[in-house]
């Protein structure tokens, strides 16, 4: 079962009540982060205040590198999230990645959900990078994708791959066949620079190997 177009904007909410209201938090899998101790140089000689963080990324100029994650997109409660988050990557001089815009490929939903991932105006300066699922990607055309990013002022496009999220949520898009040719084709064809990220368990190493040797 598909989920209709109209449920979308349900979903994302939904999404959002669950991180506000719910225990999300991971019962036994950490970061790792706790594993790591940094050494420490009690005689460094340097300045901190001559540190330069900042850098290039995809064409656009960065204060430090990072990037505000892809989290939402297409229900009300998505437009003021994303506008709190392009407000604040504004200022810091980061960049800023918009939640899926699947719901925006939808001719008759386009219009309205484009509300809720509209920035621009109050982040005139930031790297923003538009959002589509790999599983989606498949099956939209590329003026329909250009047309995406095009209406928020991105810069560049974000591919997200998530079938195990799509295997497990009700109503998911769980045809992922042809999708890292289409990949490659989108990407030498699209006109934006174009990333692919994973959304919470990360690109395996065995995944990433088998395509690059295959190479399609
Ligand atoms: C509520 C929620 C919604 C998310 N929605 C999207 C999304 O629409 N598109 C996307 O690419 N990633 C989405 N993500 C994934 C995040 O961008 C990120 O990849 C993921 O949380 C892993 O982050 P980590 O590297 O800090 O663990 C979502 C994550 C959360 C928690």
């Amino acid at each position: 079962m598909t989920i209709r177009p109209a449920q979308l904007a349900g979903r994302k909410r939904r999404h959002i009540d669950v991180c506000l209201t719910e225990d999300v938090q991971h019962g036994g899998v950490t970061t790792g982060l706790e594993r790591y101790r940094l050494p420490y140089n009690a005689l460094t000689q340097t300045s901190l205040g001559e540190i330069r963080l900042a850098t290039d990324f995809l064409g656009s100029g960065l204060c430090a590198p990072v990037l505000v994650g892809a989290m939402t997109g297409g229900a009300e409660l998505s437009g003021t999230i994303n506008r709190n988050l392009a407000a604040a990557a504004q200022e810091l001089g980061i960049g800023m990645m918009l939640g899926s815009q699947r719901i925006m490929l939808d001719s008759a939903l386009g219009e309205d959900a484009a509300t809720s991932f509209a920035v621009r105006d109050i982040a005139p300066d930031v790297l923003l990078i538009g959002n589509i699922g790999l599983s989606q990607l498949t099956k939209s055309t590329l003026p329909d994708l250009v047309k995406a990013l095009d209406r928020v002022g991105a810069d560049a496009l974000a591919v997200h791959t998530n079938p195990l999220q799509e295997a497990i949520q009700s109503g998911g898009d769980t045809d992922f066949s042809g999708s890292v040719t289409r990949l490659r084709d989108v990407s030498e064809a699209l006109g934006y620079p174009i990333l692919l990220k994973e959304v919470g368990h990360g690109l395996g190493a065995a995944a990433v190997a088998s395509w690059s040797v295959r190479g399609r």
